[in-house]
């Protein structure tokens, strides 16, 4: 699609539903030539720099082996590699980046930050996640849906759990783009902010979608197709934050009995990492402090839904692969 080539990428709100649509074909496309062992790296000689100021496992393994298997060379920059914030501002290391590389992506704080980079660098600019957004996670997950459910036009998404943050901003905005219901289930001071959610219905009505933000799990669950949750705790949040939020969102912890409330033929998703056991470190360390086994999803509803799970960890490489692509201009 031409109208991608030399755009950035800093969230869905930017583009158009065809848009979001053509990245998914590419994607599903990209990932059978990958099955295939089918070589499609038609941006051999590019250089794409990776900026990570907070950490990543997902996103990260994502760009670079997109980015390889493109015939492109990835450089990862993090906090302690670079200059970036300490010695050098924003708008310079971008400027530098700039006259060196083809394309940017960013994670970190703010989204100012990774719009100050697109303007600045003068080239295609990704969103790795930011507090705000996390775009190139929902084109992973509306790619699960539609393996999974056929088709993710018309689907009910139930997000539980804090939807001020990136995750609920991002999926608000995508089911709002493709013509999903969506539903904010959580205390009302975890919405997320009326004029993002106005901007979304609007969306939504056009789309064939809605809106809805309710605290009550019944109405919320009943004909769900989609149960989705993300930590109570977001990176870059202070530590304090844990007792409130254990308090407020306990009641929202996806289990088997909120499973068995949507549809039979429900999945649950979760953009990972979780915390469904004590074998991280947080999670042990919080689970031991306020006496939970998990947090925002009990360990069965995990182990039960484990391969949509790691489908949707699998699918950020091929749609992170689209964006890169369409972006600079190669369509497979
Ligand atoms: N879902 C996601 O973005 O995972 P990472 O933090 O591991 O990149
Ligand atoms: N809300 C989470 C998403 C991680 C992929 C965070 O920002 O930490």
């Amino acid at each position: 699609m031409s109208e991608l080539k030399g755009r950035n990428f800093l969230t869905l709100m930017d583009f158009t539903p065809d848009e979001i649509r053509h990245f998914l074909d590419l994607a599903a496309k990209f990932k059978s030539l990958k099955k295939e062992g089918k070589v499609h790296d038609g941006l051999k000689g590019k250089n794409v720099a990776l900026i990570f100021e907070k950490t990543s496992t997902r996103t990260r393994c994502a760009f670079e082996v997109a980015a390889h298997d493109l015939g492109m060379h990835a450089t990862y920059l993090d906090n302690s590699g670079s200059q970036l914030g300490k010695k050098e501002s924003v708008e310079d290391t971008a400027s530098v980046l700039g006259r060196m590389f083809d394309g940017i992506e960013y994670r970190g704080f703010g989204q100012e930050r990774v719009e100050k980079i697109a303007e600045y660098s003068g080239v295609p600019t990704w969103n790795g996640l930011t507090d705000e957004y996390h775009p190139t996670q929902i084109l992973a997950d509306m790619l699960t849906i539609r393996e999974h459910l056929k088709d993710e036009k018309g689907k009910k998404l139930v997000y539980m759990g804090d939807a001020r943050f990136n995750m609920g901003n991002s999926l608000m905005v995508g089911c709002s783009k493709l013509g999903l219901h969506f539903v904010a289930c959580a205390p009302s001071k975890y919405f997320p902010n009326k004029e993002l959610t106005e901007k979304c219905r609007k969306w939504a009505e056009e789309n064939g979608g809605s809106i809805t933000h309710t605290e009550d799990i019944s109405e919320a669950l009943k004909d769900a197709d989609v149960i989705y949750t993300d930590v109570w705790v977001s990176m870059g949040e202070p530590v304090e934050v844990w007792e409130e939020r254990i308090r407020d969102l306990s009641p929202y912890k996806v289990t088997m009995d909120k499973m068995k409330a949507a549809k039979d033929t429900a999945i649950f998703m979760h953009c990972l990492p979780a915390y469904h056991d004590h074998e991280t470190e947080i999670g042990k360390e919080m689970g031991e402090r306020f006496g939970l086994k998990d947090m925002e999803v009990t360990d069965e509803v995990f182990s039960k839904y484990r391969t949509v799970l790691f489908d949707e960890a699998e699918n950020r490489m091929h749609t992170i692969k689209a964006v890169m692509a369409a972006t600079l201009g190669f369509e497979g």
